[in-house]
């Protein structure tokens, strides 16, 4: 197998909040004078046993809460990056839960202004480009994430695109159809999370009524084959994330993964990590056991990585450019589908 750490790769699914370790939520906590209930970091990890998709957020949720200051956000962040540049992660593209963080009265600007400290630090001293997706949460009301992206509009800059994501049952992806017109209509990209836990039907949802250019996770797509026909003949992209499918019992172990019968059906899918420290790996382990696990061969390896980079919003220079970084990579595929979008686009 290739050496999966040193392939340039672009990570499109992973939540900032859930790259917190559990030593720097320990840090974290006394530094801000918040007791946790947990008397250790042994303590903490051993409540990382998920039964469901809920079952993990309430661990998730309550973690975050010891972040306070605009320092707490760049710790955060900058720890994730330096991970992710280990791991040869060229450019990323980061969730963020602000009413996660709003809701518990810490301020928007706290939190993207400690986010964007870090992420203009780890492009420049770890050479590491990336920008922000902002995700709604899809268990609270249509009006809170309009209250949200009114926060961000006004101070949008590298926040590329809106999300959806939190609990996924009951929380169909055109409760939020109004809210993500008018994020389209301000010349955000759109993504969310869909057939994670919930049905195929989520996911015709967030392509006909959100009109998203991503699927997150999307597996449960296999379970309809028009829906796949339609995915891969329009090549949405897929960021997939394997061992949080299996940390959260949507499969039951990654040798029932769909990722091969995803990619031998032709669709345009990524590997990430999603909550890496919750399950268990950053972007290249997910890689390296998915590849252990199914069988992969160095060419879906590859696959991963151009797919990862074709799937990016970024601007065309710039997938070039990472394309050409990947070993016999055919630049003629790249594609231009997917121009910048975001801040810079409407400030341009
Ligand atoms: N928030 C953080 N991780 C998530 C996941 N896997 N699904 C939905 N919402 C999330
Ligand atoms: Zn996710």
């Amino acid at each position: 197998m290739l050496d999966v750490g040193a392939l340039p790769k672009a990570e499109l699914h992973v939540h900032i909040e859930g790259t917190f370790e559990p030593e720097l939520i320990f840090e974290i906590a006394e530094r801000n004078r918040i007791t946790l209930p947990y008397r250790n970091v042994g303590e903490l990890r051993k409540a990382y046993d998920f039964k469901n998709l809920p079952s993990f957020l309430d661990v998730y949720y309550a973690g975050m809460n010891v972040l306070q200051i605009e320092q707490d956000y760049y710790d955060l962040t900058i720890a994730y990056l330096r991970r992710a540049a280990e791991q040869n992660v060229r450019h990323a593209e980061i969730f963020f839960d602000p009413q996660a963080h709003t809701l518990r009265g810490i301020a928007f600007d706290t939190v993207i202004e400690g986010l964007r400290a870090a992420l203009r630090d780890g492009e420049r001293e770890l050479g590491v480009t990336s920008s922000l997706i902002l995700c709604f949460l899809r268990d609270r009301s249509e009006e809170s994430a309009m209250q949200t992206f009114d926060s961000a509009l006004r101070n949008c800059d590298r926040i590329v695109a809106v999300g959806l994501d939190s609990a996924e049952i009951g929380n169909p992806p055109s409760k939020f159809a109004s809210v993500f017109e008018r994020a389209r209509a301000e010349g955000f990209h759109t993504v969310a999370h869909a057939g994670e836990e919930g049905p195929p039907e989520y996911v015709w949802e967030a392509l006909d009524v959100l009109k998203v250019s991503r699927i997150d996770h999307g597996v449960r797509c296999m379970e309809d084959a028009a829906l796949v026909e339609r995915l891969r003949r329009e090549r949405v992209p897929l960021t997939v994330c394997p061992l949080s499918n299996v940390r959260l019992k949507v499969v039951p172990d990654l040798a029932h993964h769909s990722l091969k019968r995803m990619l031998d059906a032709g669709l345009a899918v990524t590997v990430n990590s999603d909550d890496p420290a919750y399950f268990g790996g950053y972007v290249a382990e997910n890689y390296a056991r998915s590849a252990e696990a199914l069988g992969l061969t160095d060419e879906h390896l590859l696959a991963l990585a151009r797919t990862s980079f074709e799937a990016s919003f970024i601007d065309d220079g710039e997938r070039r450019r990472l394309l050409a970084e990947i070993p016999a990579a055919r630049f003629e595929g790249a594609s231009a589908q997917w121009p910048a979008a975001g801040c810079a686009q409407r400030l341009a």
